[in-house]
């Protein structure tokens, strides 16, 4: 673990009483952690508005009697294969698949690998997760 730093803040009563339910309300053992959640949360959406390098997951379900969308979908992630790390594929029922994609790389290659899974005919549903690529 690196090291820890101690800051004061100052807030207004009203302002560290609604952070308070907020912590309560998502069950945060302390005000610290609740905070340091906050500073990673807006560093990664920071990286993500700069381009830089984020990681996280694409999840979709699709209709895989869909004509060609198998193809089409392997052959997309083909394309993206500096960005893909990994894929796990649930055969779901007998028509739909589920398929989680490990990604990591800029947050422009990641959201265009997103998008272009996304707009095929036959998918059904494909959300996107993005966490920090580093700390
Ligand atoms: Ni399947």
């Amino acid at each position: 673990m690196s090291e820890v730093y101690r800051f004061g803040v100052s807030l207004e009563k009203i302002l560290i009483e609604a952070f308070d339910r907020h912590i309560e309300a998502q069950r945060y053992k302390s005000r610290s952690e609740a905070i340091r959640d906050l500073i990673r949360e807006e560093l990664i959406r920071k990286q993500w508005t700069e381009g830089g390098a984020v990681a996280g997951a694409i999840v979709m379900t699709y209709d895989h009697h869909k004509r060609e969308l198998v193809n089409v979908l392997l052959d997309i992630q083909h394309d993206f294969q500096e960005t893909i790390i990994s894929t796990q594929h649930v055969h779901l029922d007998h028509h739909h698949c589920l398929e989680i994609i490990a990604v990591k790389g800029s947050s422009s290659e990641v959201e265009n690998l997103a998008t272009t899974l996304k707009v095929q005919v036959g998918v059904k549903h494909l959300s996107l997760s993005i966490s920090s690529a580093s700390e």
